[in-house]
């Protein structure tokens, strides 16, 4: 659904973020803002914002936050356009008669196309499941033990060996050529015109989104052939990053928490066993946008994972990204070498359960891990190893978590807990020298800055670096116009390399070059949906910073160069070039000398 800017700012108007929200809790006066409970998590102590002026709210407790649209999206599941129509009758406005841009009536109309094709390609599939050309997929579905509801639930099926199969179905179907080609289903032919399918000769799993629309496929050989697994591409529906496979059901599950696994058996194995919460990320690395999503849904997540280098490996990545979006996570480690399907095959749901219980916080499932590393019995690895465990444990904001960790700790390994928590106090010390020396301007304060890291987490660390910067110097140039016109010429807006981000410095970056000032609500409302809103929103809702102006231009400048470099070094990943190559080493090395001044030039 598409309306005008002139309608969406009329609506917006005309519903005062203060009175919509004291529909739903108690605001109270307090300074400049006002100040509640927050509704969309658990709390005892007002944490959620209200600023009349920006008609922004902000919850310091959970993060939530945005403009009125916003609020009642996430507060009564609506979508934007559900949302539109409640706040015009809400302020008594006519809604005209839906209007749309053609760029945006072809994009629907094309998604809807794409759809179909994965609704009518998953029929299909289903179908040749139950024929007899299915038969060794069916058969190979009974041997690992799937009953026949849960194939139905999920959609299971299967590609038929031939080479064309699906293509010329889809063409006798009546879809175009080119729509069927951006579906990802089929592949063009190496020699000659058309295409190939993508899946042959392999057990098909649906890849639903959380309104149960088909967005993809994932298939698995039937023997040990490889590649095991395929998957579809990411297309106009299908975004690895953003959806997440049994989402569709974990949603509904009403447990406190949701298992993640790491496959797609693995969710139907324990949803057969009846662990309905549980979910797989789709072959590809956690994201913050995993992260985000799984967070509209449980507070608690637990990290199943098998029990070796790489599934260890791949829940300490995951662990500092579920965490930053607020998630309380415990990691459950299956024993000997199986997956969570052996597993519950071999040992059953309530030995399963029985892990689920015993599953250990995030914070002493990373202590383990640098447990393993060291022998206890030396002293110069005792001390590296309280080291690395009073890095873990500073990172926490409870004191209380901190000294009941320390302790436990100090039971489990003979490290006396004094001596954990004055090296957290060092630490502590370091870090906020360091964030008072450099980038305090916006920087959100409870963030830690620490210079003992193991590798891994210092990759994921980066990546959140990166996040950080591009998110504090949107925040700077959308607070102060003259710190725009300073960097424009340095930094453009496609350099932003966060998608959501990049859109949101495209619309202020052209604000600007307008000659208008900036509007939170009028950027927010380029973004249709909830997730990219909140996201948005978060360059808006921090308070302008009180700090020393040097401080401010150094950490613009440091921003700007990490952007950058991260901007050259996905351009030298993505060429072989050597004389591209050549040109992006000499590029990093121009950006060493960059420097703008901002405060006198
Ligand atoms: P099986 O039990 O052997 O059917 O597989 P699994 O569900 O236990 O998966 P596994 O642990 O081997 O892999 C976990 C996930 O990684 C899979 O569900 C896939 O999403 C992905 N994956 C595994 N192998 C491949 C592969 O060869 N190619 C791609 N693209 N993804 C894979
Ligand atoms: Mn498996």
């Amino acid at each position: 659904m598409y309306y005008s800017e002139e309608i969406i700012e009329e609506v917006l108007s005309r519903n005062d973020l203060v009175d919509v929200v004291s529909e739903y809790i108690r605001l109270k006066k307090q300074g400049s803002s006002y100040f509640g409970l927050c509704p969309f998590h658990n709390e005892d102590t007002p944490s959620f914002s209200v600023s009349p002026d920006k008609q922004m709210y902000y919850c310091f407790g959970c993060q939530a936050g945005g403009n009125v649209f916003t609020f009642i999206m996430q507060m009564e599941n609506y979508s934007f356009a559900e949302t539109v129509k409640y706040l015009a009758d809400r302020a008594n406005i006519t809604l005209p008669q839906p209007e749309y841009s053609a760029e945006v009536k072809k994009a629907l109309k094309e998604k809807e196309i794409l759809r179909n094709i994965h609704k009518e390609t998953a029929k299909y599939f289903y179908y040749n499941l139950q024929s007899e050309r299915g038969k060794v997929a069916l058969e190979y579905l009974q041997g690992r033990k799937v009953e026949e509801k849960i194939r139905k639930l999920f959609g299971l099926g299967y590609a038929n060996a031939d080479y064309d199969d699906l293509y010329k179905y889809l063409l006798y179907k009546g879809y175009d050529e080119e729509f069927i080609a951006k579906s990802g289903l089929v592949i063009p032919r190496k020699t000659g015109k058309g295409y190939i399918d993508r899946f042959r000769n392999r057990v098909m799993f649906p890849i639903f989104d959380v309104h149960n629309n088909i967005i993809g496929f994932g298939g698995r050989v039937l023997d040990d052939s490889l590649p095991k697994y395929m998957n579809s591409p990411e297309t106009q529906l299908f975004d690895k990053s953003r959806n997440l496979y049994g989402l569709n059901y974990a949603r509904t599950a009403r447990e406190n928490n949701i298992l993640i696994v790491e496959g797609y058996m693995d969710v139907i194995s324990l949803y057969q066993a009846g662990f309905k919460n549980v979910v797989a990320s789709l072959g590809t690395a956690f994201t913050y946008q995993h992260a985000a999503l799984l967070k509209r849904y449980t507070n608690e997540v637990v990290l199943v994972y098998d029990n070796d280098a790489a599934g260890i490996k791949a829940a300490l990545r995951a662990i500092p990204i579920l965490s930053s979006a607020g998630l309380k996570i415990k990691v459950l480690q299956i024993p000997g070498e199986k997956d969570p399907d052996d597993f519950i095959k071999e040992k059953g749901p309530e030995a399963f359960r029985d892990l689920i219980m015993k599953a250990l916080s995030s914070v002493m499932f990373q202590v383990n891990v640098v447990k393993a590393k060291y022998n206890l019995e030396n002293l110069e690895e005792k001390i590296q190893f309280t080291k690395e465990v009073a890095n873990i444990l500073a990172k926490l904001n409870s004191s209380i978590e901190i000294e009941v960790y320390s302790e436990q700790i100090a039971e489990e390994t003979g490290v006396s807990k004094q001596s954990i928590l004055e090296e957290i106090k060092k630490l502590r010390a370091i870090r906020q020298k360091e964030n008072r020396k450099i980038n305090k301007s916006s920087f959100s304060t409870n963030e830690s800055e620490n210079n003992l890291k193991s590798s891994s987490q210092q990759k994921a660390d980066e990546k959140d670096g990166l996040y950080k910067a591009q998110l504090n110097l949107l925040r700077l140039i959308s607070q102060n116009e003259t710190i725009y016109q300073k960097i424009k010429d340095y930094l453009s807006f496609s350099e932003f390399i966060d998608p959501v981000l990049s859109k949101a410095a495209k619309l202020i970056y052209e604000s600007y070059g307008e000659g208008r000032s900036i509007e939170a609500a009028k950027i927010i409302n380029h973004f249709e949906n909830l997730q990219e809103q909140n996201q948005v929103a978060t360059i808006f809702n921090e308070e302008k910073s009180s700090v020393k102006e040097y401080d401010v231009e150094k950490a613009i400048n440091d921003q700007i160069k990490l952007i950058k470099r991260a901007n050259i070094d996905l351009k030298s990943r993505a060429t072989t070039d050597i004389y591209e190559i050549q040109a992006l080493i000499e590029q990093k090395k121009q950006l060493e000398k960059l420097y703008i001044n901002i405060i006198s030039g």
